[in-house]
């Protein structure tokens, strides 16, 4: 199957307020997908609503052949999993290693692969020294080291990530950014950013605004779009600054040494 989340003429609305308003999206199987658009442009509730956590006022989504309805969201959620904005969401246990157990032993893993599991995953996120620490007492950015390992340690098909390193300091977003790239080759990923670095490596971007998809179109065309960076309050990557750059000056390339 090709297709991994069929969304279809899909409409949310809160209180009557329209938030999503027609969302027509299909995501490939292995695909690394970004969405953007402006604060309040309904983002989150997309992502929300995909996972299964939203009532859908109309419209379908289909998950790996799957309708989503009232009852089947805890399989969902096996296959895809989301990380939240807003890591306060997301952590349920009084220490930050219950919370990583928890939801392997739910799945039936063993003592000792649980282990080995969490040892690797608190490795490569940093937070090693954060295991035995009461989640509600950590920082924001540390919330949300916790939530990030907490899902990746599940390892689900598909995950969404809800600007998940706008609370953390250079060397954090550098350590979960990486192992971001390291799941796209191997799963189905959904980056959810404002920061245009974090789109740079996708295979597409979709743009939203009031909740429509404005655009979809591959991070180059965006990237060397710089009226349409300015209307989705999007910085130009350092690597187009200097393209467009040598371009002026005549140079095809980064690594061509003679200007035309
Ligand atoms: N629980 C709610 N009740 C009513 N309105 C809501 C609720 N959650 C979000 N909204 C509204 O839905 C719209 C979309 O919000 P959403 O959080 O999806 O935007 P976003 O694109 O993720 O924004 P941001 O970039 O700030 O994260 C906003 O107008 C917001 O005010
Ligand atoms: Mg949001």
């Amino acid at each position: 199957m090709k297709n991994i989340i069929e969304i279809t003429d899909l409409y949310l609305e809160y209180d009557e307020k329209k938030i999503l308003n027609g969302v027509n999206l299909i995501i490939n199987k292995g695909e690394f997908i970004g969405i953007t658009g402006k604060n309040g442009s309904g983002k989150s509730t997309l992502a929300r609503t995909i996972s299964g956590l939203e009532e859908i006022t109309k419209g379908k989504i289909v998950v790996e052949g799957i309708e989503l309805n009232n009852n089947n969201s805890q399989h969902i959620r096996k296959i895809l999993s989301m990380v939240f904005q807003n890591p306060n969401n997301q952590i349920i246990g009084t220490k930050v290693i219950d919370d990583l157990v928890f939801g392997l032993e739910n799945y039936g893993v063993s003592r000792s692969e649980i282990q080995n599991k969490i040892s690797k995953i608190s490795k490569e996120l940093g937070i090693e020294e954060l295991l035995y620490r009461n989640p509600s007492e950590l920082s924001g950015g540390q919330k949300q080291i916790v939530a990030i390992a907490g899902v990746l340690i599940l390892d689900p098909k598909i995950i969404i990530f809800d600007e998940v390193t706008s609370m953390l300091d250079n060397a954090s977003k550098k350590l979960v950014y990486n192992q971001i790239l390291k799941l796209v080759k191997t799963h189905t990923i959904v980056m959810i950013t404002h920061d245009s670095r974090e789109l740079i490596e996708t295979e597409r971007v979709i743009l939203l605004e009031n909740g429509r998809i404005r655009e979809d179109i591959s991070p180059d065309e965006l990237f060397k779009n710089s009226s349409m960076l300015k209307k989705y309050n999007l910085e130009k990557p350092f690597k187009y600054i200097v393209l467009e750059e040598l371009e002026k000056r005549g140079y095809k390339e980064i690594g061509d040494i003679y200007a035309d």
